[in-house]
């Protein structure tokens, strides 16, 4: 006689043991309820690789979910643009933070920004590591990883030094903002202060580099052109407090996993340490198994089929890239972190052409993709050079926190400390 099994129930995003580990949980989305509706947040939760993907390439889903969600605290930007708006705006973008597609459009600002950003990034990396090595003992999280890309982004667009911490306290204020799930309104109040600061703050520099000549990112942004277009002063202010999020918090937070992983996985550690070209396998698997982006939102403009439901038209979709690069229809053994793994593309990875979502895919798939892979790159050259012997220290044991982006709280470290020659 058939056996009559029943399907597990879909998990609440929002209960405590989902948010404690969520990865069994995104088994059960996938394999039962691969598009299901969530009361407690009114939208429907997307959480196959192929549905995924395919939503990001489709313009029934639209990014106008950001116009509530994100235009209150950075204000306009690119993310929520769609059609020819975002065409010029990614455009004026694209040449400062993609290396050789974009030569050939606008070939001086390309190299000068590349060159821009490989050296802030060893700058800011440099600056960090002097801080920690002798001492032998760190989190690096509270030391590095929330800094330095914030320090790039600092150093990028040509501010002083003086206001990296500045930039580190709203960057802190705009994350807080983000996760206030419960609406607290001490953190609604500070972000609404960060938003007017950071107004005050930008808007003065923003004008003097109108005229001037200097080859920061922002003074160059100041001057970019596309069809004879340029980003007004609001948009270029919205974009400088996107970058907070967008290249601060991913960046910092895909760090300290990648660290994660490779200490507890020291043979893959060894691996790479031996053979340095495995670098980039070592980051497009971390952006895979524990890259930073759980989730994004999209907004149906149509009705759509997913897996045999219909979503209405004007929905909320909640884009569940965690379980998506999670997905067995896409990865063999997905909950294994394996470089050497052979059904992840490596060589793709940093691309529109990959094959995980961490990126997403389509019209806004991250402008900021090589310059996150070069900050990991760097991260993790200091970290296999700077830091020998590196290990938790006794009694640590790293633990995951976050919903909609997520990484280790804490990552308590030690090291030898080289000896004076
Ligand atoms: C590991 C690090 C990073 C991850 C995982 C990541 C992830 C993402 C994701 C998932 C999106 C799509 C958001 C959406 O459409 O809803 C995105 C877009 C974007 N990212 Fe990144 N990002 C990273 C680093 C960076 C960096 C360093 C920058 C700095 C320039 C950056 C700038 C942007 C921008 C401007 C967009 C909007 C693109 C558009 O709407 O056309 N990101 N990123």
């Amino acid at each position: 006689m058939a056996q009559s099994t029943v399907p597990p129930q879909a998990p609440d995003i929002l209960s405590p043991e989902f948010i404690a580990d969520p990865y069994p949980f995104h088994r059960v989305l996938r394999d039962f309820h691969p598009a299901h509706h969530h009361e407690a947040t009114q939208s429907w939760l997307i959480s196959r690789y192929a549905d995924c993907a395919s939503a990001f390439r489709s313009p029934a889903f639209s990014s106008r979910n950001y116009d509530w969600q994100l235009e209150p605290i950075h204000g306009r930007t690119i993310l929520q643009m769609e059609g020819r708006e975002h065409a010029t705006h990614r455009a004026l973008l694209n040449p400062f933070f993609r290396g050789k597609g974009l030569e050939a459009f606008l070939p001086v600002i390309t190299r000068n920004a590349a060159e821009l950003v490989t050296r802030a990034v060893e700058r800011a990396a440099a600056d960090l590591a002097d801080g920690l090595v002798g001492r032998g003992r760190a989190d690096l999280v509270a030391e590095f990883t929330t800094w330095f890309p914030i320090n790039v982004m600092v150093d990028m667009l040509g501010l002083p030094k003086s206001d990296q911490e500045r930039f580190h306290r709203w960057y802190h204020s705009i994350m807080a903002h983000l996760n206030n799930l419960a609406g607290d309104p001490a953190i609604t109040a500070q972000a609404d202060q960060t938003r007017e600061e950071l107004r005050d703050y930008m808007m003065p520099i923003i004008r003097e580099r109108r005229s001037g000549d200097g080859d920061d990112l922002l003074s160059r942004l100041c001057r970019a052109e596309v069809d004879g277009q340029r980003m007004s002063d609001e948009e270029i202010k919205a974009f400088v407090s996107l970058l907070l999020v967008a290249g601060g918090e991913t960046t910092d937070k895909a760090i300290a996993s990648m660290v994660r992983n490779l200490l507890d996985h020291p043979e893959q550690m060894a691996a790479v340490r031996a053979d340095r070209s495995l670098a980039d396998a070592v980051i497009a698997e971390t952006l895979r198994f524990s890259g930073p982006v759980h989730m994004i939102m999209r907004q149906t403009e149509d009705d759509v089929r997913i897996e045999g439901t219909t979503i209405p038209a004007g929905s909320t979709c909640i884009m569940m890239l965690a379980a998506a690069n999670r997905d067995e229809r896409q990865f063999r053994d997905p909950d294994v972190f394996d470089i050497h793994r052979p059904d992840l593309d490596v060589a793709k990875a940093f691309s529109g052409a990959a094959n995980h979502v961490q990126f997403i895919l389509g019209r806004h798939f991250c402008v900021g993709s090589l310059l996150a892979r070069e900050e990991m790159a760097v991260a993790l050259g200091l970290v296999l050079d700077r830091l020998p012997n590196l290990r938790y220290q006794e009694g640590f044991t790293p633990r995951e926190v976050g919903l909609y982006t997520r990484s280790v709280a804490s990552l308590l470290v030690e090291f030898d400390v080289p000896t004076a020659a």
